[in-house]
């Protein structure tokens, strides 16, 4: 099969097609026939040599999401069977042309979505709903403020938040990506190049603060969210992009009561992700086919194309997901 590989650590141009041979499923897993792929910033600092795979992942082929048509199961499969459309959350391996996933990392193709469409769901909704409504178990009336409004991650957050009755405020880069991020439900977003988030959300919520927030950031964000927090806030942390060594005011924690925590999904095992998969199609399958929530697509690549994809991630001038297509 043809298949993108890192070929070394470095810039987008270390990606390179060739020829790998086609994976086996083993007992619990399918073979997906892959027609689309998401690109995530995670693989990006995969591509740089930060971010290792678990020991247990495709080594050198990246991706952590695809859509397609399963073409053999493994013997003690129950749900699926050869010619089932899907989308699935993969350890890795995503950018090739073949791709193994557990059973239950496997989620049905949601009525009307295009493989494009399907394919770039599963990394940013698990991700959400593992962090914002198990770890941070925000509630229908809470209030959430997502920092990168306008990633696939930020896209996803305000899009199934707002449908689940929660008020949405987010931060992001530009004017454009703030107007866009209100379009698809943010009920305030706040351009941080121009604007300090904590004021803005202090005079916002009359003082009384937000009761969750998803930071992908960290760094000098760290104590502004930690004075945005109402009492009983929750923080969740899902990267550092600037910087994971910080100072905090832990009299703050403690008079707030709030709580800190964070996760990374991608070395979780297959009975988490399983669980997490049964969740989002009870509650966020229906509102996908009830379109409520949509999938924000941003620009789709050719498969070979995936160091310029690689690029425009790295740019971000993108809004919602960057694609990879498989002829
Ligand atoms: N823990 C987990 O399990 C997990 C899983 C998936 C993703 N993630 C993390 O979630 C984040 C979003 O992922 P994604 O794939 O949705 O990414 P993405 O679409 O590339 O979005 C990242 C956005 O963050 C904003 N940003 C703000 N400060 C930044 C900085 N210092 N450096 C780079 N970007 C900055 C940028 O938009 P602006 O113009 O607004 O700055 C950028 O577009 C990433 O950090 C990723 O590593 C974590």
């Amino acid at each position: 099969m043809k298949a993108i590989v890192i070929t070394e650590a470095g810039k987008p141009e270390v990606l390179q097609m060739t020829e790998r041979p086609k994976p086996h499923p083993s007992a619990n897993e399918v073979l997906i026939k892959v027609e689309a792929a998401g690109v995530n910033r995670p693989d990006v600092a995969q591509r740089k040599g930060v971010y290792p795979p678990p020991a247990d992942a495709p080594q050198d082929i990246p991706g952590l999401e695809v859509a397609g048509i399963i073409e053999l199961v493994g013997d003690s499969v129950t749900r699926w069977k050869a010619g089932d459309q899907v989308c699935a959350l993969v350890k890795g391996g995503g950018y090739a042309e073949y791709c193994t996933a557990p059973e239950g990392s496997c989620l049905p193709l949601p009525a009307s979505l295009s493989f494009v469409e399907a394919a770039s769901l599963p990394e940013t909704f698990f991700t959400v709903w593992s962090n914002v409504f198990d770890r941070a178990n925000l509630q229908p009336g809470e209030s959430l403020l997502v920092h990168g409004g306008s990633s696939g991650i930020g896209v996803a957050a305000i899009q199934i938040a707002t449908a689940l009755g929660s008020k949405v405020y987010v931060t992001a880069g530009s004017d454009d990506k703030c107007k866009f991020c209100e379009q698809l439900g943010a009920s305030k977003a706040i351009n941080y190049k121009t604007q300090n988030f904590a004021a803005v959300l202090k005079d916002l919520t009359s003082g009384m603060g937000v009761d969750v927030i998803l930071d992908m950031i960290g760094g000098d964000y760290t104590s502004d969210n930690l004075n945005t927090l109402a009492l009983e806030g929750r923080l969740v942390l899902i990267n550092t992009m600037k910087g994971k060594d910080v100072q905090i005011d832990l009299g703050l924690v403690m008079a707030k009561r709030l709580n800190i925590t964070g996760s990374m999904l991608r070395a979780r095992d297959v009975g988490f992700k399983s669980a997490i998969a049964s969740s989002l199609e009870n509650n966020v399958w229906p509102l996908l086919e009830q379109g409520k929530v949509k999938p924000v697509i941003y620009k789709v690549f050719p498969v070979q194309q995936a160091a310029q994809a690689h690029e425009l991630m790295e740019s971000s001038e993108h809004i919602g997901k960057v694609m990879l297509s498989f002829d």
